[in-house]
Formats: C-alpha cells, sequence, structure tokens
C-alpha cells in the first residue's frame, strides 16, 4: 500500500538516496534540493508540505506540495492555490503504479485544505515528459496555455 510519511530524522537519509534516472533530472531537482527550498519557505512564511512516498515499508518517492507559494515565478491562478512543486519516484521503483496511487493520497490530501481554502492546484512540467503530462492529465489536470521557465503550467479545479 503506498503512503506519504512525513520526514524525519530517522528517515531523511533514505530520503537523500532517493533519485530519479540520469535522463530525468532535468525534470525534477534533488530531494536534497527541495528539502533545502521547505525549509527557506518555511521560515520565509510560506507553507511546504513535503513527505516521503512508501509502498508499504519501503520508501520509494518523494512529493513536496506548497499553498499560496511566494518567491517563484507563479502562473496566473497561483493566489490561494496548492502546487505539486516537486514529485519523484526512485528509478528502481517506477512504472510499477505507485505514481498513479501516489497522486491519489496527495489530491485526497490537498482536497482537506490543510494550509487554507483554495479553487485550484496547478503544476509544472516540462512537454518532453510525456509520462508526467499523461499521469496528470489522467487526474484532470489541463494545461492553461502559460509557459514558465519552458514548462507548462496545468490546472485543476479543486
Ligand atoms: C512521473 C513519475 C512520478 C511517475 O511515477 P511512476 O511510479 O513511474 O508511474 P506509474 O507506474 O504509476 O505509472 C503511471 C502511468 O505512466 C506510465 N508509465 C510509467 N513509466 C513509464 C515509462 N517509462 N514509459 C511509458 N509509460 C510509463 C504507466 O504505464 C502508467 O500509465 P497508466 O496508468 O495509464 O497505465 C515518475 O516517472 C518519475 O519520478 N519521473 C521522474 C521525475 C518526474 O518527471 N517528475 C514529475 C515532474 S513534473
Amino acid at each position: 500500500m503506498i503512503m506519504l510519511r512525513k520526514i524525519t530524522l530517522e528517515n531523511r537519509r533514505d530520503l537523500f538516496r532517493l533519485e530519479v534516472s540520469e535522463d530525468q533530472r532535468r525534470f525534477v531537482a534533488s530531494n536534497l534540493s527541495s528539502v533545502a527550498s521547505c525549509y527557506v519557505l518555511a521560515t520565509n512564511g510560506g507553507h511546504p508540505f513535503p513527505f516521503m512516498i512508501y509502498a508499504d515499508e519501503q520508501p520509494v518517492g518523494f512529493v513536496m506540495l506548497t499553498y499560496n507559494i511566494t518567491g517563484y515565478d507563479l502562473p496566473t491562478i497561483a493566489d490561494e492555490s496548492y502546487c505539486i512543486l516537486r514529485l519523484m519516484i526512485d528509478r528502481q521503483y517506477q512504472n510499477k503504479g505507485y505514481g498513479r496511487e501516489a497522486m491519489k493520497k496527495i489530491m485526497a490530501f490537498i482536497r482537506t485544505f490543510p494550509a487554507g481554502p483554495a479553487q485550484y492546484c496547478w503544476l509544472s512540467y516540462s512537454a518532453e515528459n510525456a509520462v508526467a503530462k499523461k499521469l496528470y492529465e489522467s487526474f484532470g489536470f489541463r494545461d492553461n496555455g502559460e509557459i514558465i521557465h519552458d514548462e507548462r503550467i496545468t490546472v485543476l479545479r479543486l
């Protein structure tokens, strides 16, 4: 079963070992860099939600959500919205259905509105990332035509 768990002093080293394949590195920052971004956001009034993704007791991936993010170049619908800023499944655990199951948990968590009300969830992805595009579209995300830093903005009304 797929679960989202908090990062702790015990599991943090496992998190930093999780990585995508070399040709996927252009699609997502390293987990170490993402956790550093969480610290900076949290100490500057932001609302980062970093989670490790577990398949039963095995750490397999990472997701970082934010609410009303600031300090980034943002799409027009960014106010009062949740953002899936990072999502990755370690290369050795990909294509086993974990990303899809994790997305179900992620969307259920966002729909509890843990940091405040929101109309939208959004994220950005590279046009070359066909797997991610298909995955997000299957959850109802639709491109809104904006492109920021060469990435397409895709949006879901909550
Ligand atoms: C995108 C990502 C999170 C998907 O996770 P995953 O666990 O591999 O995905 P799943 O196994 O749940 O598969 C989801 C769908 O993608 C398809 N898929 C997964 N890997 C695939 C591959 N290498 N080639 C073709 N299709 C693939 C699956 O067949 C499945 O399709 P379906 O549900 O319509 O049958 C993962 O590939 C990843 O970490 N990629 C690198 C980082 C990245 O791109 N993150 C997103 C940034 S926006």
